[in-house]
C-alpha cells in the first residue's frame, strides 16, 4: 500500500548483503543493496524514504564513518549497524553516534526483521511529520488541509477548534490513514500552545526500556532532553499509545499527576486499535484511560464519509496533476460509484495513493480507476456488489462532484455551467448552497 519503506543494505561482502536482502524481502520489505558506503551515499540522503542496515568493517569508508556522515545529513535516519560478535565497545560507540540499534554477528534473522519493522515505523513517522510541518506553518493552512464537507468533517473541524482552545489531554482513535496525526498537528496549531513545542513519538517504535528513557530519562551523556521535558509547555503526542507497557503506563500516569494542571503540557494520545475490534479502553489501565480520554476524537473510516470520498479524490487528483504537469483524470459516473463503494482499508492515505496513480496512468493514457482499486484488493468485486449505500448518497455525491468539476472548468462562470448542465439559475444556486460550493472559489 501507500509508500512502502525501503531498506538500504550496505555490506562489502556480496553473500552477506544478498542474504540479508533476501530475508528482508521475504518479510515484505522493499530492499536495495550497496557494496560500499560511498555508493550508498549517492542514494541515501535527507528524507530517504527508508532505513539503513550497514556492516561496520568495510574497506574505504567504514561503517562508523558512514554512520557519522548519515547522521550529519539526516540525524533522524534509523541506521542499524552490524557489529562483530562480542564487539561491545563498537556497539556502544555506534549507539552514541546515533545508530538506531545494532545486531551482533551471527545474527538471528527474526531479530533483524523485528528491528527493521521498528525502524521503518519510526522512519515513516518522522517523514510524515516532516511533510506536515513543512506544509503547515499555521493553524489556518492546517484547517484548510482538512478536506471534506460531510457532516462528520464539519463536526471534526468544530471539535478541533473547541478542543484546541480547551485545556486537557486528548485521545484520538481511528483506523490507519484516517487523519489522526494530521488532527494532532491541527489541535496544536489552532490552540493556545501553537508556537510552543510540538513533540511526537511512536510508542510502538521502541522497546520498553528505550522508550522509558526517551520519555522520562535519564538520557545518555550529551543526549537530548527526555521528551516530557522537551515538550514542556507545549504538546506531547504519543502515537500508538496502546503499545505502552503496564510499567510505562504507570509512569505516565505518575507524570500526569505530578504535573498538576493539564494546562502545562498537553498530551495527545493516538491509538490505532479500532481495526482490531478493540478500543483503547481495553488496553490502557482505567485510571490512565480516563485521564487521557477526558476529550476524545474518533475519526471515521473513509468508507463512512460518503461524499467526502469524491471531493478528496478530485482534490488530490488535481494536486497531483499540477505536480506532474498533466491533466487531471476525468472521473466517469461508473468510476465515481466504484470510488464510493470501495472499502478503503487504508483510508485517506490509500485514497491519496490511488489519486496519484490515477494521474500517472492518465498521463500515460492507459488504465482505469477500477483497475487501480482492484489491484489493491482482490475481494473488491464482491464487496462492490454486496456492501451498498442508499442510492441518494451516490446521486448527491455525484451531483456535487459534477457541479464542482464544471464550475472549475468554466472558472466560476454561472452562465456556462447553467448551459452545460441544463439547469435553471435558481436550481443551480440551490444546489450550490446545499453542497457548500462557492462561486468565489472558482474565479
Ligand atoms: N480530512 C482530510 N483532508 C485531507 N487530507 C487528509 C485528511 N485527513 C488526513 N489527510 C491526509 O491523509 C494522510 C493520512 O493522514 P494521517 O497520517 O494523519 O493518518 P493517521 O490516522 O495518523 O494514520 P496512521 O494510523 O497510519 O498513523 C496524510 O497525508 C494526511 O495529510
Ligand atoms: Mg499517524
Amino acid at each position: 500500500m501507500a509508500s512502502a519503506m525501503k531498506i538500504a543494505i550496505v555490506d562489502d561482502e556480496k553473500d552477506m548483503r544478498q542474504s540479508i536482502s533476501q530475508w528482508l524481502a521475504l518479510s515484505g520489505f522493499e530492499t536495495e543493496t550497496f557494496a560500499s558506503a560511498e555508493d550508498a551515499l549517492k542514494s541515501v540522503g535527507t528524507d530517504y524514504p527508508g532505513v539503513v542496515v550497514s556492516d561496520i568493517k568495510m574497506p574505504g569508508m567504514d561503517g562508523m564513518q558512514f554512520l557519522k556522515k548519515l547522521m550529519s545529513v539526516d540525524s533522524a535516519l534509523p541506521v542499524i549497524m552490524i557489529t562483530g560478535h562480542g564487539d561491545v565497545p563498537m556497539a556502544v560507540e555506534a549507539m552514541r553516534i546515533g545508530a538506531f540499534n545494532f545486531l551482533e554477528k551471527p545474527f538471528n534473522p527474526d531479530k533483524m526483521t523485528e528491528l527493521a519493522k521498528k525502524a521503518t515505523l519510526n522512519r515513516r513517522l518522522t517523514l510524515d511529520n516532516r511533510a506536515l510541518r513543512r506544509e503547515l506553518s499555521d493553524g489556518t493552512t492546517l484547517m484548510k488541509k482538512l478536506v471534506g464537507t460531510s457532516p462528520v468533517m464539519e463536526r471534526l473541524r468544530e471539535d478541533i477548534l473547541d478542543l484546541g482552545q480547551a485545556d486537557g489531554h486528548v485521545l484520538i482513535d481511528g483506523e490507519t490513514g484516517t487523519g489522526k496525526t494530521l488532527v494532532a498537528h491541527a489541535l496544536h496549531a489552532v490552540g493556545a500552545k501553537a508556537g510552543k513545542k510540538f513533540v511526537l513519538v511512536s510508542c510502538a517504535a521502541f522497546d520498553e526500556e528505550s522508550l522509558g528513557r526517551k520519555l522520562f530519562g535519564p538520557v545518555e551523556d550529551g543526549g537530548a532532553l527526555p521528551l516530557v521535558e522537551e515538550a514542556r509547555g507545549g504538546t506531547l503526542v504519543l502515537e500508538d499509545v496502546e503499545a505502552l507497557s503496564q510499567p510505562l503506563q504507570a509512569r505516565l500516569l505518575m507524570w500526569i499527576n505530578e504535573q498538576g494542571s493539564p494546562a502545562e503540557t498537553r498530551l495527545v494520545a493516538i491509538s490505532n486499535l479500532q481495526e482490531q475490534g478493540k478500543t483503547s479502553e481495553d488496553v490502557l489501565r482505567p485510571d490512565l484511560f480516563y485521564r487521557l480520554a477526558a476529550m476524545k476524537i474518533t475519526l471515521p473510516p473513509l468508507r463512512q464519509r460518503g461524499e467526502d470520498i469524491l471531493i478528496l479524490f478530485t482534490r488530490f487528483a488535481e494536486q497531483f496533476s499540477e505536480e506532474y504537469g498533466c491533466d487531471a483524470p476525468v472521473v466517469s459516473a461508473q468510476e465515481a460509484a466504484q470510488l464510493l463503494q470501495a472499502p478503503w482499508p487504508g483510508n485517506i492515505r490509500q485514497l491519496i495513493n490511488i489519486a496519484e496513480r490515477a494521474v500517472l496512468q492518465n498521463r500515460r493514457g492507459s488504465g482505469s480507476i477500477a483497475s487501480l482499486l482492484m489491484a489493491e484488493d482482490e475481494d473488491l468485486e464482491a464487496s462492490m456488489t454486496t456492501e451498498g449505500k442508499p442510492l441518494k448518497e451516490y446521486v448527491e455525491a455525484f451531483e456535487r462532484m459534477l457541479i464542482d468539476n464544471t464550475m472549475r472548468r468554466h472558472k466560476g462562470s454561472i452562465a456556462a455551467v447553467m448551459e452545460e448542465l441544463c439547469l435553471p439559475r435558481r436550481t443551480l444556486n440551490e444546489k450550490m448552497a446545499k453542497y457548500a460550493l462557492q462561486r468565489s472559489d472558482y474565479l
